[in-house]
């Protein structure tokens, strides 16, 4: 586990295994960042020199590595790009986060990195813990190096890091949930999961499990769930500030795995279904830090589970089902299934009276051929509200952009037999299409927005900034933001 504090030490004397100094790129070629200058004094004025030597360019999240010989308390120096000018939080978060994956196997580490402002320091203490994660449940070989052990960021400014230690833990908590094969996470254990820890910290849990999902209407989970062996649970868990005034509910996607069903993806497209979760992970994830920060907002999370499977119980393309607000909906791809368990779990939070429903799904292909796999869509039934979306989650670190939900899109899901279909007659424009649906499940005169974080939510790739391959933890730290928005 990697922990982190402040220290108002000098760099360049300052014991620990390894320092962290930001370089910036530039037309005058590298130029040591603040916190640089005086290891750059200790090293006799070589820094850039040694940097250039081994093709160091600068550009953010770029590291080097240097060995000190002595003339630093710390043997090696690792340096890290900061880019041109003076970045963005966000590029310091990402350049932290890239020092400690490069520094994994390090057991003290001391960041030397501009730090002037509790912004900086926050960001520093955030991307390093964030890009310090690892996922090792699985391996018995011992190749993977342990993650760096004690981070010293180095500053004489004050910042609590409470915060940014509650809000690691979230991400960082997601990820694991992502990152578990679904041979080991399905619904009733993650429900447990989230009961338990949602106990721990003082939410008010309830689970429904199949027999109470089928009694009380949730026609959507149900059908969903059919085909598994492992049954569906919808997770209601409730946050509550004796002094809140505004009452916020999030809804996630919890598929832990999404094989298609009877529509059964090709096995190209199902490799990395376990983390069709993403959504409900986040949820978990969000309920979890508002209550460690002791936010004032009152916030109820929903988690809609089922395991997506073709079997001989499993619900046919053109069933058509009951859902939990009443409307009836034909299944004609039992592979567009995430918008089936939303909305009962958007329908419920209705009871709730929250001032706004945000929901978050890994739901459609069609985000990540509109945005790519690092930018999540927002759609809305509010203008201002999606403005308000997409910029806590900028500020987050998690990039999103604003979508429509063109009304003409609506026939297309026109059926022939009930209320609405679950898929599109047409292709184009899947991702609004999806939102769409969604839209008409939400409570008369509810603020609702919906978060498709299909690409966000899995790294494919490899890591970068803080990401790391596999689970990211996507629109948790949107989550806890958009509750820090409301809290009094
Ligand atoms: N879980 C998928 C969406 C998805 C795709 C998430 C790729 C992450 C990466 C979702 O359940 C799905 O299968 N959506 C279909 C909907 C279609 C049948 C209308 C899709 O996007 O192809
Ligand atoms: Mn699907
Ligand atoms: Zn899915």
């Amino acid at each position: 586990m990697t922990t982190v504090r402040l220290m108002a030490s000098a760099p360049a004397s300052h014991d620990a295994d390894a320092l962290v100094v930001g370089v910036h790129s530039g037309p005058q070629g590298l130029r040591p960042a603040p916190g640089a200058e005086s290891v750059d004094e200790a090293l006799g004025g070589k820094l850039v020199e040694a940097l250039r030597s081994v093709a160091f360019t600068g550009k953010t999240g770029e590291v080097a590595k240097i060995p000190t010989f002595g003339a630093l308390s710390t043997p090696l120096v690792l340096a890290v790009g900061l880019g041109d000018a003076d970045g963005t939080v966000e590029d310091l978060r990402r350049a932290a986060g890239a020092a400690a994956r490069a520094l994994a196997g390090t057991a003290r580490a001391a960041f030397a990195l501009p730090a002037t402002t509790r912004e900086q320091v926050e960001a520093i203490a955030l991307g390093a813990l964030l890009g310090a994660y690892t996922f090792d449940r699985y391996r018995t070989n011992g190749e993977l190096k342990p993650p760096v052990g004690e981070i010293a960021v180095l500053t004489e400014a004050e910042a609590p890091l409470e915060r940014t230690v509650v809000v690691a833990e979230s991400v960082n908590l997601v990820r694991d949930l992502v990152n578990t094969p679904p041979s080991d996470l399905w619904p009733a254990k993650l429900a447990e999961l989230a009961a338990e820890r949602g106990a721990q910290a003082g939410l008010e849990v309830e689970v429904l499990d199949e027999t109470a999902l089928k009694e009380n209407g949730y026609g959507g989970i149900v059908a969903v769930g059919q085909g598994s062996i492992n049954p569906p649970r919808l997770v209601r868990l409730a946050y509550r500030h004796p002094e809140a005034t505004k009452t916020l509910a999030f809804v996630g996607k919890g598929i832990t795995f999404d094989s298609g069903g009877l529509s059964l993806k090709p096995s190209s497209a199902m490799d990395w279904m376990k983390a069709d979760m993403g959504g409900a992970g986040a949820v978990l994830g969000s309920l979890l830090g508002i209550a460690g920060l002791g936010l004032k907002v009152n916030v109820v999370g929903y988690l809609c589970l089922a395991e997506n499977m073709p079997s001989g119980t499993a619900q046919r393309p053109s069933d058509v089902y009951t859902s939990y607000s009443g409307k009836t909906v034909e299944v004609l791809d039992t592979d567009a299934e995430g918008r089936l368990v939303l909305v009962d779990g958007i329908a419920r939070a209705g009871e709730d009276e929250p001032d706004l429903i945000v929901d978050v799904a890994t739901l459609t292909g069609a985000q990540i051929i509109a945005l790519g796999w690092r930018t999540a869509g927002v759609m809305a039934n509010d203008d201002a509200f999606r403005t308000r979306v997409v910029e806590i989650a900028e500020r987050a670190g998690e990039p999103s952009w604003p979508m429509p939900l063109p009304a003409e899109l609506r026939k297309g899901l026109d059926s022939s037999v009930a209320d609405i279909a679950n898929l599109p007659s047409e292709r184009w424009g899947s991702m609004l299409v999806a939102g769409i649906f969604l839209k008409e499940f939400v409570p008369d005169g509810v603020t609702w927005a919906h978060i498709d974080i299909a690409g966000p939510s899995f790294n494919k790739t490899d890591p970068y900034g803080y990401t790391p391959k596999g689970g990211t933890g996507a629109a948790t730290r949107t989550l806890i933001g958009l509750a820090e928005e409301y809290a009094g």
